[in-house]
Protein backbone atom coordinates (compact mmCIF):
# COMPACT_ATOMS: atom_id res chain seq x y z
CA UNK A 1 0.00 0.00 0.00
CA UNK A 2 1.35 3.25 -0.89
CA UNK A 3 0.87 6.28 1.54
CA UNK A 4 4.38 8.14 0.42
CA UNK A 5 3.04 11.86 -0.14
CA UNK A 6 -0.46 11.77 0.81
CA UNK A 7 -1.44 14.05 3.65
CA UNK A 8 -3.81 12.69 6.30
CA UNK A 9 -6.66 15.03 6.40
CA UNK A 10 -9.53 13.08 7.33
CA UNK A 11 -10.61 9.09 7.34
CA UNK A 12 -13.49 9.56 4.52
CA UNK A 13 -9.90 10.05 1.93
CA UNK A 14 -9.02 6.58 3.00
CA UNK A 15 -10.20 3.15 2.42
CA UNK A 16 -10.84 0.81 4.75
CA UNK A 17 -7.97 -1.68 3.90
CA UNK A 18 -5.63 1.39 4.32
CA UNK A 19 -6.69 2.91 7.47
CA UNK A 20 -6.59 -1.13 8.51
CA UNK A 21 -2.81 -1.07 7.25
CA UNK A 22 -1.79 2.42 9.26
CA UNK A 23 -3.46 0.85 12.18
CA UNK A 24 -1.60 -2.51 11.57
CA UNK A 25 1.86 -0.80 11.42
CA UNK A 26 0.90 1.53 14.72
CA UNK A 27 0.45 -2.35 16.27
CA UNK A 28 4.05 -3.13 14.64
CA UNK A 29 6.16 -0.28 15.99
CA UNK A 30 4.36 -0.09 19.59
CA UNK A 31 5.71 -3.99 19.74
CA UNK A 32 9.21 -2.41 18.57
CA UNK A 33 8.96 0.27 20.82
CA UNK A 34 8.53 -1.52 23.69
CA UNK A 35 10.47 -4.37 22.88
CA UNK A 36 13.78 -1.65 22.31
CA UNK A 37 14.08 -1.85 18.49
CA UNK A 38 14.86 1.03 16.82
CA UNK A 39 12.88 2.37 14.29
CA UNK A 40 14.60 6.04 13.04
CA UNK A 41 12.41 5.08 9.55
CA UNK A 42 12.54 8.72 8.58
CA UNK A 43 16.51 9.95 10.06
CA UNK A 44 17.62 13.30 8.95
CA UNK A 45 14.09 14.33 8.27
CA UNK A 46 12.22 17.56 9.39
CA UNK A 47 8.71 18.19 10.75
CA UNK A 48 6.79 21.39 11.82
CA UNK A 49 3.60 20.97 14.12
CA UNK A 50 1.10 24.38 14.12
CA UNK A 51 -1.44 24.69 16.87
CA UNK A 52 -3.59 27.10 16.44
CA UNK A 53 -5.32 25.44 19.82
CA UNK A 54 -3.57 24.22 22.89
CA UNK A 55 -2.73 20.25 23.49
CA UNK A 56 -1.20 17.90 25.66
CA UNK A 57 -1.69 14.49 23.92
CA UNK A 58 -1.20 15.20 20.15
CA UNK A 59 1.30 17.24 20.73
CA UNK A 60 3.81 15.17 22.47
CA UNK A 61 2.43 12.05 20.38
CA UNK A 62 3.64 14.57 17.49
CA UNK A 63 7.36 15.13 18.92
CA UNK A 64 7.89 11.57 20.57
CA UNK A 65 6.93 10.23 17.53
CA UNK A 66 9.02 12.37 15.31
CA UNK A 67 11.77 11.65 17.63
CA UNK A 68 11.66 7.72 17.68
CA UNK A 69 11.59 8.27 13.76
CA UNK A 70 14.90 10.13 13.93
CA UNK A 71 13.75 13.68 13.32
CA UNK A 72 14.28 17.12 14.14
CA UNK A 73 10.69 18.48 15.37
CA UNK A 74 9.43 22.27 15.32
CA UNK A 75 6.98 23.44 17.24
CA UNK A 76 4.78 26.56 17.27
CA UNK A 77 2.23 27.65 19.29
CA UNK A 78 -0.92 29.38 18.89
CA UNK A 79 0.90 32.91 19.20
CA UNK A 80 4.35 32.42 18.30
CA UNK A 81 4.02 32.51 14.13
CA UNK A 82 2.62 34.58 11.53
CA UNK A 83 -0.07 32.55 10.82
CA UNK A 84 -3.47 33.65 9.65
CA UNK A 85 -2.67 37.43 11.83
CA UNK A 86 0.17 38.18 9.13
CA UNK A 87 0.45 35.57 6.76
CA UNK A 88 -1.83 33.47 5.54
CA UNK A 89 -2.46 30.15 4.89
CA UNK A 90 -1.61 29.35 1.23
CA UNK A 91 1.95 31.26 2.25
CA UNK A 92 2.69 30.00 5.03
CA UNK A 93 2.09 26.26 3.56
CA UNK A 94 4.31 27.29 0.70
CA UNK A 95 7.12 28.13 2.89
CA UNK A 96 7.06 25.59 5.46
CA UNK A 97 6.70 23.00 2.62
CA UNK A 98 10.10 24.62 1.31
CA UNK A 99 12.08 23.59 4.86
CA UNK A 100 10.20 20.66 6.34
CA UNK A 101 8.87 17.06 5.11
CA UNK A 102 5.61 17.07 6.85
CA UNK A 103 3.95 18.94 8.68
CA UNK A 104 0.95 18.86 11.31
CA UNK A 105 -2.05 21.49 11.85
CA UNK A 106 -3.96 21.69 14.53
CA UNK A 107 -7.09 24.71 14.66
CA UNK A 108 -10.33 25.43 13.36
CA UNK A 109 -11.79 25.11 10.16
CA UNK A 110 -11.42 21.98 8.15
CA UNK A 111 -10.85 24.16 4.68
CA UNK A 112 -7.71 25.36 6.39
CA UNK A 113 -5.76 22.23 6.73
CA UNK A 114 -6.94 20.93 3.32
CA UNK A 115 -5.65 24.28 1.86
CA UNK A 116 -2.51 23.78 3.85
CA UNK A 117 -2.24 20.41 2.28
CA UNK A 118 -2.99 21.82 -1.24
CA UNK A 119 -0.18 24.44 -1.19
CA UNK A 120 2.77 22.67 1.13
CA UNK A 121 4.12 19.89 -1.19
CA UNK A 122 4.81 18.08 1.78
CA UNK A 123 2.65 15.71 3.58
CA UNK A 124 0.07 17.82 6.27
CA UNK A 125 -1.89 15.73 8.91
CA UNK A 126 -4.38 16.83 10.46
CA UNK A 127 -4.32 17.29 14.38
CA UNK A 128 -7.69 18.40 15.00
CA UNK A 129 -9.95 20.69 13.34
CA UNK A 130 -13.42 21.88 14.20
CA UNK A 131 -14.68 18.97 12.22
CA UNK A 132 -12.39 16.05 12.44
CA UNK A 133 -9.86 14.43 14.42
CA UNK A 134 -8.88 11.36 12.44
CA UNK A 135 -5.72 10.46 14.00
CA UNK A 136 -7.56 10.22 17.61
CA UNK A 137 -9.81 7.87 15.85
CA UNK A 138 -6.89 5.35 14.88
CA UNK A 139 -6.02 4.98 17.76
CA UNK A 140 -9.13 4.70 19.58
CA UNK A 141 -9.59 1.72 16.66
CA UNK A 142 -6.07 0.24 17.70
CA UNK A 143 -7.44 -0.08 21.27
CA UNK A 144 -10.69 -1.55 20.50
CA UNK A 145 -8.80 -3.88 18.46
CA UNK A 146 -6.40 -4.71 21.32
CA UNK A 147 -9.19 -5.19 23.38
CA UNK A 148 -12.09 -7.24 21.47
CA UNK A 149 -9.32 -8.73 18.93
CA UNK A 150 -11.81 -7.25 15.68
CA UNK A 151 -13.41 -3.87 15.02
CA UNK A 152 -16.06 -5.33 12.27
CA UNK A 153 -19.13 -5.95 14.19
CA UNK A 154 -18.37 -4.03 17.45
CA UNK A 155 -21.27 -2.43 18.95
CA UNK A 156 -20.26 1.26 19.42
CA UNK A 157 -22.29 4.27 21.82
CA UNK A 158 -21.19 7.80 21.65
CA UNK A 159 -22.64 10.00 24.05
CA UNK A 160 -22.70 13.78 24.07
CA UNK A 161 -22.47 15.41 21.36
CA UNK A 162 -21.82 14.42 18.08
CA UNK A 163 -22.07 17.14 15.74
CA UNK A 164 -18.17 18.58 16.28
CA UNK A 165 -14.91 16.65 15.90
CA UNK A 166 -15.39 13.54 17.19
CA UNK A 167 -18.79 12.52 17.03
CA UNK A 168 -17.90 13.06 13.11
CA UNK A 169 -14.83 11.42 13.30
CA UNK A 170 -16.81 8.60 15.37
CA UNK A 171 -19.20 7.86 12.52
CA UNK A 172 -17.07 8.35 9.15
CA UNK A 173 -14.15 5.44 10.86
CA UNK A 174 -16.81 3.28 11.93
CA UNK A 175 -18.22 3.30 9.09
CA UNK A 176 -15.45 2.86 7.17
CA UNK A 177 -14.57 -0.38 9.44
CA UNK A 178 -17.85 -2.21 9.76
CA UNK A 179 -18.32 -1.00 13.13
CA UNK A 180 -22.30 -0.63 14.68
CA UNK A 181 -22.29 2.89 15.19
CA UNK A 182 -24.91 4.05 17.85
CA UNK A 183 -25.09 8.00 18.62
CA UNK A 184 -27.06 8.74 21.46
CA UNK A 185 -27.78 12.29 21.86
CA UNK A 186 -31.22 14.93 21.45
CA UNK A 187 -31.68 15.32 18.14
CA UNK A 188 -30.33 18.73 17.80
CA UNK A 189 -26.85 17.04 18.38
CA UNK A 190 -26.89 14.74 15.52
CA UNK A 191 -24.25 15.07 12.92
CA UNK A 192 -24.89 17.22 9.86
CA UNK A 193 -27.40 15.37 7.09
CA UNK A 194 -25.42 15.35 4.24
CA UNK A 195 -22.54 13.40 6.22
CA UNK A 196 -24.79 10.81 8.29
CA UNK A 197 -26.06 9.89 4.52
CA UNK A 198 -22.16 9.92 3.27
CA UNK A 199 -21.72 7.60 6.13
CA UNK A 200 -24.76 5.19 6.14
CA UNK A 201 -23.80 4.28 2.06
CA UNK A 202 -20.61 3.11 3.79
CA UNK A 203 -21.49 1.46 6.25
CA UNK A 204 -23.65 -0.08 3.90
CA UNK A 205 -20.35 -0.99 2.01
CA UNK A 206 -18.48 -2.47 4.63
CA UNK A 207 -21.02 -4.13 7.04
CA UNK A 208 -21.61 -1.60 9.78
CA UNK A 209 -24.41 -0.01 10.92
CA UNK A 210 -25.65 4.10 11.79
CA UNK A 211 -27.90 4.36 14.23
CA UNK A 212 -29.69 7.42 15.96
CA UNK A 213 -31.31 6.49 19.56
CA UNK A 214 -32.68 9.72 22.40
CA UNK A 215 -33.50 7.22 25.11
CA UNK A 216 -29.90 6.14 26.53
CA UNK A 217 -30.78 3.28 28.14
CA UNK A 218 -31.87 1.90 24.61
CA UNK A 219 -28.88 2.95 23.07
CA UNK A 220 -26.23 1.26 25.54
CA UNK A 221 -27.89 -2.18 25.88
CA UNK A 222 -25.66 -4.61 24.54
CA UNK A 223 -22.88 -1.86 23.80
CA UNK A 224 -19.58 -3.26 23.72
CA UNK A 225 -17.95 0.43 24.04
CA UNK A 226 -19.07 3.91 25.62
CA UNK A 227 -17.21 6.80 24.15
CA UNK A 228 -18.00 10.53 25.15
CA UNK A 229 -16.41 13.59 24.70
CA UNK A 230 -15.91 17.29 26.63
CA UNK A 231 -19.88 18.72 26.45
CA UNK A 232 -18.04 22.00 24.82
CA UNK A 233 -15.02 21.84 22.64
CA UNK A 234 -12.58 24.32 22.05
CA UNK A 235 -13.03 27.52 20.22
CA UNK A 236 -16.34 27.24 21.35
CA UNK A 237 -17.86 30.24 23.76
CA UNK A 238 -18.55 29.73 27.03
CA UNK A 239 -22.23 31.04 26.64
CA UNK A 240 -23.21 27.37 25.88
CA UNK A 241 -22.39 25.94 28.93
CA UNK A 242 -25.22 26.19 30.83
CA UNK A 243 -27.26 24.98 27.98
CA UNK A 244 -25.05 22.25 27.05
CA UNK A 245 -25.62 20.82 30.79
CA UNK A 246 -29.08 21.38 30.39
CA UNK A 247 -29.47 19.18 27.39
CA UNK A 248 -26.70 16.53 27.81
CA UNK A 249 -26.48 15.80 31.44
CA UNK A 250 -29.06 12.77 30.95
CA UNK A 251 -26.50 11.43 28.70
CA UNK A 252 -23.63 11.84 31.16
CA UNK A 253 -21.91 8.10 31.19
CA UNK A 254 -22.80 7.00 35.04
CA UNK A 255 -22.38 3.86 36.55
CA UNK A 256 -25.94 3.06 35.46
CA UNK A 257 -24.99 3.29 31.96
CA UNK A 258 -22.14 0.76 32.17
CA UNK A 259 -24.14 -1.44 34.26
CA UNK A 260 -27.04 -0.97 31.61
CA UNK A 261 -24.08 -2.52 28.81
CA UNK A 262 -22.91 -5.03 30.86
CA UNK A 263 -19.43 -5.92 32.69
CA UNK A 264 -17.43 -6.50 29.08
CA UNK A 265 -18.54 -2.73 27.99
CA UNK A 266 -15.47 -0.68 27.86
CA UNK A 267 -15.52 3.25 28.50
CA UNK A 268 -13.73 5.61 25.96
CA UNK A 269 -12.82 9.02 25.87
CA UNK A 270 -10.50 11.01 23.59
CA UNK A 271 -9.64 13.48 26.54
CA UNK A 272 -9.16 15.93 28.26
CA UNK A 273 -12.30 15.02 30.50
CA UNK A 274 -14.03 16.60 33.30
CA UNK A 275 -14.81 13.76 35.89
CA UNK A 276 -13.78 15.77 38.81
CA UNK A 277 -13.02 19.19 39.85
CA UNK A 278 -9.12 19.18 39.48
CA UNK A 279 -8.63 21.88 37.07
CA UNK A 280 -9.26 25.44 36.67
CA UNK A 281 -12.47 25.21 34.21
CA UNK A 282 -13.81 21.98 36.34
CA UNK A 283 -13.25 24.15 39.58
CA UNK A 284 -15.14 26.82 37.67
CA UNK A 285 -17.93 25.28 36.07
CA UNK A 286 -19.17 23.29 38.99
CA UNK A 287 -19.02 26.11 41.56
CA UNK A 288 -21.09 27.81 39.00
CA UNK A 289 -23.33 25.23 37.75
CA UNK A 290 -23.30 23.26 41.19
CA UNK A 291 -22.25 20.19 39.42
CA UNK A 292 -19.37 17.81 40.04
CA UNK A 293 -18.72 15.96 36.58
CA UNK A 294 -20.02 16.60 33.58
CA UNK A 295 -19.87 14.01 30.32
CA UNK A 296 -18.34 11.18 32.81
CA UNK A 297 -18.96 10.31 35.98
CA UNK A 298 -15.65 9.66 38.05
CA UNK A 299 -16.91 6.34 39.54
CA UNK A 300 -16.73 5.25 35.55
CA UNK A 301 -13.60 7.01 34.81
CA UNK A 302 -11.18 5.27 37.27
CA UNK A 303 -13.10 2.00 36.99
CA UNK A 304 -11.26 -1.31 35.36
CA UNK A 305 -13.87 -0.56 32.32
CA UNK A 306 -12.01 2.58 31.64
CA UNK A 307 -9.15 1.90 29.00
CA UNK A 308 -8.59 5.67 28.73
CA UNK A 309 -5.08 5.63 29.08
CA UNK A 310 -4.43 2.86 26.75
CA UNK A 311 -6.28 4.73 24.32
CA UNK A 312 -3.82 8.17 24.83
CA UNK A 313 -0.75 6.23 24.77
CA UNK A 314 -2.18 4.90 21.49
CA UNK A 315 -2.25 8.27 20.16
CA UNK A 316 1.85 7.84 19.97
CA UNK A 317 1.88 4.68 18.17
CA UNK A 318 -0.53 5.94 15.31
CA UNK A 319 0.95 8.77 14.62
CA UNK A 320 4.18 7.37 13.86
CA UNK A 321 2.34 5.08 12.09
CA UNK A 322 0.87 7.88 10.33
CA UNK A 323 3.98 10.09 9.92
CA UNK A 324 6.20 6.85 8.70
CA UNK A 325 3.92 5.42 5.77
CA UNK A 326 3.20 8.78 4.35
CA UNK A 327 7.06 10.54 4.49
CA UNK A 328 9.24 7.10 3.46
N1 LIG B 1 -7.24 13.87 22.64
C1 LIG B 1 -6.51 14.94 22.30
O1 LIG B 1 -6.43 15.34 21.13
O2 LIG B 1 -5.87 15.51 23.34
P1 LIG B 1 -5.05 16.88 23.33
O3 LIG B 1 -6.04 17.99 23.13
O4 LIG B 1 -4.35 16.94 24.64
O5 LIG B 1 -4.08 16.84 22.17
N1 LIG C 1 -14.07 17.93 20.97
C1 LIG C 1 -12.87 18.27 21.70
C2 LIG C 1 -11.81 17.24 21.45
C3 LIG C 1 -10.53 17.48 22.20
C4 LIG C 1 -9.47 16.45 21.91
C5 LIG C 1 -12.40 19.64 21.29
O1 LIG C 1 -12.40 19.93 20.08
O2 LIG C 1 -12.05 20.44 22.16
Amino acid sequence: MDFKGKSFLKLLDFSKAEIECLIDLASELKYKKKSGVPHRLCEGKNIALIFEKTSTRTRCSFEVAGYDLGMGVTYLDPQGSQIGKKESIADTARVLGRMYDGIEYRGFGQEIVEELSKYAGVPVWNGLTNEFHPTQILADFLTIKEHFGKLEGINFVYMGDARYNMGNSYMVGCAKMGLNFTVCAPEKYFPDKALIEECQAIAKQNGGTITFETDPMIATKNAQVIATDVWVSMGEPDSIWEERIKDLMPYQVNKKIMDNAGEKAVFMHCLPSFHDLNTTLGKQIGEKFGITEMEVTNEVFESSQSIVFQEAENRMHTIKAVMAATLV
